[in-house]
């Protein structure tokens, strides 16, 4: 199809948006990249309740910047107390649908009281302002119940998502010192109880200095808790439901999350408070056009950016009603999406392209068996939407009537930065669309010249925002080098895109050593250092394959050590492997054993290379074929074609 397909909002939509046209849309972008200081001032006090006004509005000695200076805020107090005078006590703020079924509402007011009881709770562990806290924990609501906890006692929450080994939760638990880790018993998934548990248990035997670990009786099947193990009823049981909020600067640490980079171990992103929470907060009400009356779903797991910007922050920073589900998109059948929709009236839905292509692959007719007319708006995150793909959501899920926003953003940036505001703007079927207020985009070369419009090239952003990430969790020197050394005076987001003569955005993937694999970020490194822990292997290299379905596949080639035997055995075991390191998500999907690895004379791997056998490679699933990759190799650089 064609690239510039339009669609327009439809006119009733526009009617009742908060940002009815393009022109108004265009002059306060203008206003807002102009004069960032004076925009984000008048928002930040407008939108946010602070206990004092900030005075300065941005320090910014870059790459470090400083939001806010002089203000003093709780999140918590944002996303819950300020709701209880305002006629939002009694609202729901979660409605929260386990995997097997059981339903939950918490009202602002007993979700209020159930975070101040856990916040009690945590001051009584000794946990301090500062103090970082680990959260294990399924998608359910004392996700957001511990989240909100140690925001509000100025606690540094990292939330570890469920699928992730005991091995990647011990080495964040030790990078970020937490001592204290907050799980469950197990959750519930495809029917099976996920036993998170035993993964606290094995992490924290190496790390000597968690003293705590609170456990949230979720599936019962665990009777015998550890020595360093309570449970959070009997920890919360004699707490009161008042917690004083605490006064904190507007640049106290937040939340550190975990993200892929292209080099290492994955790094801790690190959030502050007031900035962040003004994008969170922002994006949300504009972005999704909300309403009093809506019911917003994100079906993000709390484990990544989406889940906390938009599931927990985001929302309730709003007042609006935020709906969780545990479980997996085809339990019991392949209709619990659509059957939570029409049982719950969702009228915001917001999911991953790599979800919409597994609905379209399991059928119209799971869709059609339910009532979705309650859906007004429909969102797309975490990787490029191919056009079908949009097409099919816009029709089959969205009734032809509901706009959908493609929101380009990183756990970097915190909130949205590229996306269509839905009443105003045209949308084009692939293309995130145009920049957020305050964000300066730009697609350049390497030595940082923007581009023509249509030309591929780096994105870029040029001004700071206030939900950007403030530096790598104990590495500023990473976090400069990483995001703003490529591009001079830049900050650089990793990823391929061009601008279309409109100004739109097309993004086209990451340019550096990052997979996407259904929406989430896993880096080539941290895959082959799981591989080459294995003793049959002496070296790897792994490289991203195009796939219809998670958009990327990983694909590894492996070279094994003098008298190992390359076969399916083997590819099981180092599948294994990967997941045990790393977790599930991260297992090859295919892996291809080789007699040497192509490499450059200076001794690199030669990954486009790797990259284009793993494309067109005519071999399928876990093929165990040896592969001679030298003659590749020797042809390739003989054309003088070195990555
Ligand atoms: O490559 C871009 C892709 O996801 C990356 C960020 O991944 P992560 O930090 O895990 O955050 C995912 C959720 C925000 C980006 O560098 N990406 C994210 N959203 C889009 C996207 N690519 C194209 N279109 C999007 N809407």
């Amino acid at each position: 199809m064609s690239k510039e397909t339009k669609f327009k909002p439809s006119a009733s939509f526009v009617k009742q948006s908060a940002f009815p046209s393009l022109a108004r849309y265009k002059s306060m972008h203008r206003e807002s990249v102009k004069n960032p200081k004076k925009f984000w001032d008048r928002l930040a006090k407008e939108e946010l309740d602070w206990f004092a006004e900030p005075k300065k509005v941005l320090e910014w000695k870059e790459p470090f910047s400083k939001w806010f200076g002089g203000g003093k805020l709780n999140v918590s107090f944002n996303c819950l107390d300020r709701h209880l005078q305002s006629g939002r006590r009694h609202k729901a703020a979660i409605i929260f649908e386990g995997e097997p079924g059981d339903i939950r509402v918490l009202t602002y007011q007993q979700l209020h009281d159930e975070v101040c009881r856990l916040a009690n709770a945590l001051k009584g562990e000794g946990v301090k302002p500062g103090d970082r806290v680990m959260i294990y924990l399924p998608m359910i609501p004392e996700a957001a119940i511990a989240m909100l906890a140690c925001a509000r006692i100025g606690a540094v929450h990292s939330v570890v998502f469920g699928g992730f080994s005991a091995e990647s939760l011990k080495d964040r638990i030790l990078d970020c010192g937490a001592k204290l880790v907050i799980t469950s018993d197990g959750g519930y998934r495809r029917g099976q109880v996920v036993g998170l548990k035993q993964n606290v248990d094995q992490a924290v035997a190496s790390c000597p200095e968690v003293r705590r670990v609170i456990v949230l009786k979720r599936t019962g099947h665990i009777e015998k808790l550890n020595e360093v193990d309570r449970w959070w009823h009997d920890l919360v049981k004699d707490q009161p439901a008042d917690c004083p909020p605490e006064k904190l600067d507007s640049e106290h640490p937040l939340f550190i999350l975990y993200t892929s980079g292209s080099t290492g171990k994955p790094k801790g992103i690190l959030h502050t408070t007031g900035g962040y929470l003004l994008g969170a907060h922002l994006t949300t009400k504009w972005v999704f056009d909300l309403k009093k009356t809506d019911l917003f779903w994100c079906t993000a797991d709390v484990g990544w950016v989406t889940g906390h910007s938009y599931v927990v922050y985001g929302a309730l920073s709003n007042g609006t009603t935020t709906l969780m589900y545990e479980g997996a998109p085809n339990q019991p059948e392949p209709d619990r999406f659509w059957s939570i929709i029409e049982r719950h009236r969702v009228t915001v839905f917001y999911t991953a392209p790599t979800a919409i292509r597994a609905f379209i692959r399991w059928g119209d007719h799971w869709v059609k068996k339910h009532d979705l007319s309650s859906l007004r708006l429909l969102g797309s995150v975490g990787e490029p939407i191919n056009p079908e793909a949009w097409l099919w959501y816009h029709r089959v899920i969205g009734g032809g009537r509901c706009p959908i926003v493609d929101t380009w953003w990183q756990t970097e940036t915190g909130s949205h930065m590229i996306t269509t505001l839905p009443g105003a703007h045209m949308m084009k079927p692939g293309s995130a669309g145009l920049p957020f207020f305050g964000v300066d985009v730009a697609v350049v070369d390497d030595q940082g010249k923007e581009l023509k419009p249509g030309t591929q090239g780096k994105l870029v952003i040029r001004k700071p925002w206030p939900s950007m990430l403030r530096t790598i969790h104990g590495d500023p020197e990473r976090y400069a080098k990483q995001y703003w050394s490529e591009v001079p005076g830049t900050y650089f987001t990793g990823d391929g895109a061009r601008m279309d003569k409109d100004g739109y955005f097309w993004v086209i993937g990451r340019m550096d050593d990052v997979l996407n694999v259904s929406g989430h970020r896993l880096g080539t490194a941290e895959v082959e250092s799981a591989l080459v822990t294995h003793p049959a292997v002496a070296e790897a290299a792994v490289v991203g394959r195009p796939d219809d379905l998670k958009g990327q596949a990983v694909v590894a080639f492996v070279t094994l050590k003098s008298g190992q035997k390359a076969g399916s055995e083997l590819v099981a075991a180092l599948r294994e492997q990967v997941s045990k390191e790393i977790g599930p998500i991260a297992k090859p999907d295919q892996i291809r054993f080789a007699e040497a690895l192509p490499k450059t004379r200076s001794g690199k791997i030669m990954r486009r290379l790797l990259k284009e056998v793993a494309a067109g490679g005519a071999v399928k699933g876990d093929v165990t074929t040896l592969e001679d990759l030298n003659v590749i190799a020797a042809l390739q650089s003989s054309s003088g074609e070195e990555s």
